[in-house]
């Protein structure tokens, strides 16, 4: 039978993607040198679904290696997560970003193509959108980028077009995600980031489990209803769900088509604390501190065409986000062992 290959599958919205791919019959092979996640997660995954996995540690930059992987399955498409993710990292390590990011794509690419292999999910950025445009963002606005990160981000989009271009046989659906948070519901999957987390929610997280002392709150002078910075955040769960439509609609359709994951609606950082504060029953102690560099006010999505074109919407509210968040570090003090 032909299989799914995720790329990055053990890292955050990869496994939890991975569940939802076998909960909807699909069989899967991961691929992930485990730079930002750890083995026990296939376990996990295994646990979850009670499905055997195929888990290769291979870096995607390895042609020989990841060859051997299309030889040894038959992969019918490909979800590629693999990536570095941090926006301050890529600022200080721009080589580092440039290769594990576009040439690991870029053998990603070629191996699939030696293998007539035409189908891919790919991990893009509500960050293509840039500083220029204005939310609610569609996906036919301009895109840009600010650092290195999102730069790969958008030249990479822009390769899986010129894929398009050069061979009308082939289909990629770019998924742009806004603020994927959350965790599985039974608390054997969720974000586990290295050292201290730069996004709110993980943040939050170890504030609540005493980890981290307070929260700084990067500005409230924001043209924003409560002066803080507003986010479309979306449930990984609901997010995971999104690629299986995703995978579906690329066996249909060919060409290059650019779709946003997001709920539609934003959420200011008061309000989300507010939430959390709810989902773990403490106060999370919090100080106003300076804005952060690259920050903008208010970026949510248009979530129109995602309905339009796979029927999907995003299910899940905020308090479900946090609740979900907070057991799954409840029951994971020190992440996936
Ligand atoms: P993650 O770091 O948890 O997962 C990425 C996985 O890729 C990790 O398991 C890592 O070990 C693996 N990996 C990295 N480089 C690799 C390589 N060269 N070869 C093989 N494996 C490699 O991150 P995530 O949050 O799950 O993000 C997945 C994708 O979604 C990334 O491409 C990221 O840029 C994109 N994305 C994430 C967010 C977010 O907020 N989490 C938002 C927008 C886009
Ligand atoms: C950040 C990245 C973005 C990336 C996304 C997902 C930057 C500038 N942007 O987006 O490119 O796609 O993560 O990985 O890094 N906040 C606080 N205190 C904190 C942390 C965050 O107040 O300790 C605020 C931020 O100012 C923002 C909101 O919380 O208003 C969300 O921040 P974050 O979770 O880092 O996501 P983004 O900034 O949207």
């Amino acid at each position: 039978m032909s299989k799914i290959l995720v790329t990055g599958g053990t890292g955050f919205i990869g496994s939890h993607t991975c569940v939802e791919l076998l909960s909807n019959g699909y069989e899967i092979v991961i691929v992930d040198n485990l730079s930002n996640s750890k083995e026990a997660t296939v376990d996990r995954i295994e646990k979850i679904t009670g499905k055997k996995v195929t888990f290769y540690n291979v870096d995607i930059c390895d042609y020989d290696a990841l060859s051997g992987v299309f030889r040894e399955n038959d992969i019918e498409a490909v979800i590629h997560f693999a990536g570095l993710k941090a926006v301050g990292e890529s600022v200080r390590k721009p080589l580092e970003y440039y290769t594990n990011n576009i040439y690991g794509t870029l053998i990603l690419l070629r191996v699939m193509r030696e293998n007539d292999c035409k189908k891919i999910v790919f991990s893009s950025s509500a960050t293509v959108y840039g500083m220029n445009n204005k939310a609610p963002y569609t996906e036919d606005m301009p895109t840009s980028a600010t650092n290195p990160y999102g730069y790969t981000k958008v030249m990479i989009e822009q390769i899986l077009k010129d894929m398009c271009t050069a061979d009308s046989d082939f289909s990629v659906v770019a998924l742009r995600y806004f603020n994927p948070i959350g965790a599985h519901s039974s608390g054997l999957l969720g974000e586990d980031p290295n050292g201290i987390p730069n996004n709110l929610v993980p943040y939050i997280a170890q504030v609540a489990s005493g980890k981290l002392k307070q929260l700084s709150v990067f500005g409230d002078d924001y043209d924003t209803s409560d002066g803080t910075g507003v986010r479309d955040y979306i449930h990984v769960m609901d997010l995971a769900e999104g690629h299986v439509c995703a995978i579906a609609y690329a066996s249909e359709h060919k060409g290059f088509e650019p779709v946003n994951l997001g709920t539609g609606k934003g959420s200011s950082v008061l309000e989300v604390v507010s939430a959390y504060e709810k989902a773990c029953g403490k106060p999370i102690p919090k100080k106003i501190t300076e804005r952060r560099a690259g920050d903008i006010a208010t970026c949510y999505a248009d979530a129109t065409k995602a309905k339009e074109v796979f029927g999907w919407e995003a299910k899940s509210d905020i308090l479900q986000m946090c609740v979900d968040s907070w057991n799954f570090t409840k029951l994971n003090p020190d992440g996936i062992q």
